[in-house]
């Protein structure tokens, strides 16, 4: 068994130590339908055989919302010409406007892109950077994010600023130190660009507070927010009350809407007769703002028109606020309880973490966790995320000066969704152990042969 990664983050877990039952039922959709594996049966296409503790990396669109978008394909394909030169925009218009009012943004701030790395790339891609300018971003950024600034380092000269995240994390002040000391170094930086939410480990960023000190330290810095996971997870999603240039986020995470539907909304300061560019340039010309951004070539936008009755279902579901009560207590009290039955713990405190709770495996081993995580999946038909997280642990906790050395964790991010309910975690408490053993007893086996 494990010991704890510090004294200070036993505090996440708090008392629970076992799974109440299930209190799926005292949450229903408007139809009485009980949140857990009843709505999962209902209201989504995800196989009654699988447990998908990852909703984070890919969704899932509700089944209404897909056979509206169905709809639009008919549409579509029954004319060609209607379809593209008139009713998809007629549509494009209603979708920009509801994200616009989920997210209290005004309509003409806000276009619809395919997904988080097309809105990235298009604001990076097409800002007018000089050799030398710095760009700050945090360790915890994602790859998509890194790999883009990667190809500005080589094709515009610029210098990537990476103020590191030290784990565990024990309170979201830490992450603003860490933005405040790159700043005080660096506070000519061109532009900031953070997580709202990251993605491994999954942690809420404490965005105001990074962006208080960004307009303090550096206020002609521009700030790019990759809100990928937050619209959906967050509720009372206010974008333009973070102040911030560039802000987008993905409907096709955790909003219910279909696979490639996300948004990017740029502050009117930013949106210039040249930038931003979508990654796409057209047979439609540049444009202005909104129009550069509604048509990117021939392709499928139907997505985009059904965005609309994805945010329906939230409201069928019951709304912002008791998704959010369901999922983030969900999330919660099944990372207490693997946390405990595995003897090891949270690595970020729940408070910031969402619907994705970060709990510490209990092993050590790489290629065992990996073979636990295929087993669980092949064998068992649940599927969970894991990796490696470097660590900054005390050397030893009773000396007076106080040491600290880098470790290595395994760690598996679950998340909780409204088709989920307790009795789908509830076997990892014997499973992980269980199949970490065998991957362990296998290995050895292969380096004694
Ligand atoms: C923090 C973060 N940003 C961006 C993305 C990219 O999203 P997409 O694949 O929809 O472009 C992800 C995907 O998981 C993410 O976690």
């Amino acid at each position: 068994m494990m010991k704890s990664v510090s004294s200070t983050s036993m505090l996440f877990l708090g008392l629970a130590a076992a799974l109440a039952p299930s209190d799926a039922c005292k949450f229903q959709a408007r139809d009485d339908t009980c949140y857990g594996k009843d709505l999962k049966e209902r209201y989504f296409y995800l196989d009654s055989n699988f447990t998908n503790l990852n909703h984070g990396s890919f969704g899932a669109v509700a089944r209404p919302v897909r056979q509206q978008q169905r709809e639009y394909f008919f549409e579509e394909e029954a004319q060609p010409d209607t379809w593209f030169r008139k009713r998809y925009y007629e549509l494009l218009g209603a979708s920009r406007a509801k994200i616009a009012r989920y997210i209290k943004a005004n309509e003409s701030d806000v276009v619809l892109v395919e997904n988080a790395s097309s809105a990235v790339n298009s604001v990076l891609r097409s800002m007018n950077f000089q050799r030398g300018d710095k760009v700050l971003r945090l360790s915890t950024a994602y790859g998509m994010v890194v790999h883009t600034l990667d190809y500005l380092v080589e094709t515009a000269g610029i210098e990537v600023i990476v103020a590191n995240v030290t784990f565990p994390v024990t309170d979201p002040i830490k992450i603003v130190e860490v933005v405040q000391t790159a700043l005080i170094e660096y506070p000519e930086v061109k532009l900031c660009i953070f997580s709202h939410i990251s993605s491994f480990p999954a942690m809420i960023e404490p965005l105001s507070e990074m962006v208080r000190i960004i307009h303090e330290r550096s206020p002609s810095s521009l700030i790019l927010i990759d809100g990928a996971h937050a619209p959906g997870i967050l509720p009372d999603l206010d974008v333009p009350f973070y102040k911030v240039d560039f802000y987008l986020g993905n409907c096709h995470k955790w909003l219910y809407a279909p696979k490639g539907t996300a948004f990017l909304w740029v502050s009117p300061s930013q949106q210039l007769e040249r930038f931003p560019e979508p990654t796409v340039i057209s047979s439609t010309g540049r444009q202005d703002f909104i129009g550069r951004y509604g048509y990117t070539g021939t392709r499928d936008y139907t997505g985009f028109a059904a965005l609309p009755a994805a945010l329906d279902f939230r409201d069928f579901l019951g709304g912002d606020e008791q998704i959010y009560s369901y999922c983030h207590n969900l999330s919660v009290s099944a990372g207490r309880f693997l946390a405990t039955s595995w003897g090891t713990d949270l690595l970020v405190p729940e408070e910031m973490s969402g619907f994705m709770v970060n709990v510490i495996l209990p092993s050590r081993n790489e290629t065992a966790v990996t073979a636990m995580q295929q087993n669980l999946n092949s064998s068992y038909g649940i599927y969970i995320v894991v990796g490696a997280v470097k660590v900054n642990r005390k050397w030893n906790e009773s000396n007076m000066e106080v040491k600290y050395f880098e470790d290595t964790l395994y760690v598996t991010r679950l998340s909780a969704q409204v088709y989920l309910e307790q009795d789908d975690f509830r076997p990892l408490a014997h499973l992980v152990p269980e199949l970490l053993r065998q991957g362990r007893k296998e290995l050895k086996a292969a380096l004694d042969a």
